[in-house]
């Protein structure tokens, strides 16, 4: 599995707990982040990298693509050049915030690079019954959470949710937000704080994992814990003390060279 960085880690805990016996190698893409204000050729390429690097070295049975961004915009090309692996990739939890809201008013925050893209787009369209959308692009909010500034995580949700107006359960209030990106989890608090008690936060994480299981080609047998291997493009200390603080994690973080 990978992300542009640490933002996978929230994808990485719910796989753990859907999937214990399973051995996951994770690749934070840190030294080419952020992707979400990059062109389509860098995300393409850097998602091509990888993706080859863990099949030559780690020779995976599945790939968790768990970034909105790269999902965005080079799943149809990793799917194309690698038929024969399976690939889950996540992307704004559109559908089941419409299956929650009362209000039908929905927010949705996520990187320019996924808002843009022609995959969201196809989305939007596939909605049925015209949920009224408000997406705000995030500049800055990935890189905030990445390098966890908390001062800088605070202002920009509060600076965002602002943008995207009144939230709350009452009509004509957005009483559903989406995460559209796999870092903001990582932000919940502080986006609690600007949205209030009474929104409800999707996070895919939960659903990315089932998906996973549904389509593993087959699943361990051994009774013992699977293992976790963590590789870092960039900084192998952000990457190592986010891991320990979101996931009880507490392990070695290997410099990825690619
Ligand atoms: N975590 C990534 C996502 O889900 C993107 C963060 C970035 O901009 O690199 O979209």
């Amino acid at each position: 599995m990978f992300d542009s960085g640490i933002g996978g880690l929230s994808i990485l805990k719910a796989l753990r707990a859907e999937l214990p016996h399973e051995d996951f190698v994770y690749v934070a893409d840190s030294g080419h982040a952020p992707y979400g204000e990059r062109d389509d050729a860098h995300v393409i390429n850097r998602s091509s990298a990888i993706t080859a690097h863990l099949l030559a070295q780690y020779n995976i049975q599945a790939l968790v693509m768990a970034c909105n961004t790269a999902t965005a915009k080079a799943i149809a090309t990793l799917r194309q050049a690698h038929p024969l692996l399976p690939i889950i990739g996540v992307e704004p939890a559109l559908k089941p915030a419409l299956a929650m809201s009362k209000t039908r008013r929905i927010g949705v925050m996520a990187t320019r690079g996924t808002l843009g893209s022609a995959k969201f787009g196809t989305l939007v369209a596939s909605l049925a019954g015209q949920p009224a959308l408000v997406c705000e692009p995030c500049d800055g909010l990935a890189d905030a959470i990445e390098r966890q500034d908390d001062s800088k995580i605070i202002a920009l949700c509060a600076y965002y949710t602002r943008a995207m107006g009144q939230f709350g359960i009452n009509i004509g209030e957005i009483d559903t937000l989406v995460l559209g990106c796999t870092h903001y989890p990582f932000a919940s608090d502080a986006l609690r704080q600007w949205v209030g008690p009474g929104v409800q936060l999707i996070d895919p994480g939960e659903a990315v994992a089932r998906q996973t299981r549904r389509q593993l080609p087959e699943q361990s047998c051994d009774d013992n814990l699977g293992t976790c291997q963590l590789l870092s493009t960039g900084a192998t200390s952000v990457l190592h003390d986010a891991a320990q603080r979101w996931l009880g994690l507490d392990q070695p973080v290997n410099l990825l060279l690619l």
